[in-house]
């Protein structure tokens, strides 16, 4: 983990100077050039019938005075997190005699967990490596390695066992590290780069995946 972080904190630095450097001389076009560059995912998009749902709520939103931009894929995910934050919560709340409402959470909390990163490994790391950025979509994925192998431990670990708790933390405090990066670095990036369009097809993938 110490690794993770350090080499998180390194790369954070190169990244935002880079990532100013690379807005400064982004043309509009950059993200949809490299996109078209690799298929058709703007193609599909424009042909899709989720896009067109996706653009109708939009105005629907925007003519009832609310953000178009709600509900977008990075709202979506950054709820995710939240929610799955709050269930390593309930878990930190119980006693070492509560062995079944721990392993219940655990279950709980392995599905949250799965769903969220078959959404990110699927839609939006593939999104972030088109837009030049893989460096980051690889170390999240990386990340989400080390995902499983906590939940491997916990559920191979007695769940009235005195380091239960103490694991579960570390497993917060990485999970909790893993999600700023994402909400607060690497999405708002990766959405400033993309047109309205892609970002709805983005969303429209997501919720796809998340089924
Ligand atoms: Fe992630
Ligand atoms: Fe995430």
């Amino acid at each position: 983990m110490a690794r993770t972080t350090s080499g998180s904190s390194n790369r954070s630095t190169n990244r935002n100077s880079n990532s100013r450097s690379a807005n400064s001389s982004r043309s509009p076009e950059r993200s949809a050039f490299s996109w078209g560059s690799t298929g058709s995912w703007l193609g599909a998009a424009a042909a899709g019938a989720a896009i067109a749902v996706a653009a109708n709520l939009g105005r629907k939103l925007a003519m009832q005075g609310m953000s178009a931009r709600a509900g977008d894929w990075d709202e979506v995910l950054a709820a995710e997190h939240k929610a799955t934050l709050a269930i390593f919560d309930k878990i930190l709340e119980t006693e070492d005699s509560q062995t079944t409402k721990r392993a219940i959470l655990i279950k709980k909390l392995t599905h949250a967990l799965d769903k969220h990163a078959h959404e990110e490994e699927h839609v939006v790391y593939p999104a972030l490596r088109a837009a030049n950025d893989a460096h980051d979509a690889d170390l999240l994925e990386g990340e989400h390695g080390y995902v499983k192998t906590f939940l491997f431990e916990l559920n191979e670990m007695e769940k009235g066992s005195a380091d239960f708790l103490p694991k579960v933390r570390d497993f917060r405090a990485m999970v909790d590290r893993h999600a700023k990066m994402e909400e607060q670095e690497v999405f708002p990036r990766l959405k400033e780069g993309l047109t309205q369009e892609q970002n709805d097809h983005v969303t429209s993938l997501v919720n796809k995946e998340g089924f």
